[in-house]
């Protein structure tokens, strides 16, 4: 288990309550608007590092049903209170069957992953033909960005085991995994200091506190000789 994990299992039952808070109920708001608006209104979907399920279980409808993944039992264990369907694992070797789902996103996780070209990986297997792959990442060029670096640096519990990630950063890994984005918006343009969040979603800047991509897997190119 890693340090990180580790973190999570520990602040698990107090972990929600941020999004009680009326800066943090509206940056809850924004992310989920942003990632609702970048994952398929249908189909059998996967969230990595689902935590306890708070966004699974708003995302979550007839047609679109979503199995929350997650490390930490006791994240998990919350999830499971939302009745939201919930397996313990890492992202890095998914228990799930070849080429089954339709979609799967990741919200603020890949900050704490040793190997996110893995996870990919993997999730590129576990997906079908153009199943899409959304992340949405902590702008690390931000001024949340800034933010949690510096509580990182202070010796934050989470945070100080967050690596985050620029838009181009993104981009390259996901490249390196087989995929191409597709789409990306950005929100939480209002810095960290603001009570009144900015929800609305934009082109990709360095203004946004998170940014969301969707992409989906890069086709091979299939090589014909000229006779
Ligand atoms: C910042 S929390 C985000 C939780 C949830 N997505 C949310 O936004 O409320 C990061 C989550 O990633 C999980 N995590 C850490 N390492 C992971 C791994 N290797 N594979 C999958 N999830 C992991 C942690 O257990 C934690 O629940």
């Amino acid at each position: 288990m890693t340090e990180a994990i580790k973190a999570f299992n520990q602040v698990a039952h107090t972990y929600d309550d941020w999004y009680q808070h009326p800066q943090g109920r509206q940056v809850f708001e924004a992310e989920l608007n942003a990632v609702n608006s970048l994952i398929p209104e249908t189909g059998l979907g996967l969230e990595i590092g689902a935590g306890t399920g708070i966004f699974a279980e708003k995302l979550s409808k007839k047609d679109r049903k979503i199995v929350c993944l997650d490390p930490s039992k006791a994240m998990l264990i919350k999830a499971r209170m939302r009745h939201q369907v919930a397996i313990l694992g890492v992202g890095d070797w998914l228990p799930i069957r070849r080429k089954t789902l339709a979609f799967t996103y990741i919200v603020t996780v890949i900050e704490f992953l040793k190997d996110p070209v893995q996870v990919f990986f993997q999730v590129k297997e576990s997906g079908k033909e153009n199943a899409t792959l959304t992340i949405l990442f902590i702008n690390s060029e931000s001024r949340w960005g800034e933010l949690y670096r510096d509580i990182g640096s202070k010796g934050d519990p989470v945070f100080q085991h967050a690596r985050l990630y620029t838009l181009n950063e993104v981009r390259k890994l996901l490249e390196t995994s087989g995929f191409i984005v597709t789409d990306s918006v950005g929100t939480l343009t209002s810095g960290p200091m603001e009570m009144e969040v900015d929800r609305t979603l934009r082109k990709p800047s360095v203004e946004n506190g998170v940014i969301i991509v969707k992409s989906k897997p890069q086709k091979l190119k299939s090589f014909h000789k000229s006779s």
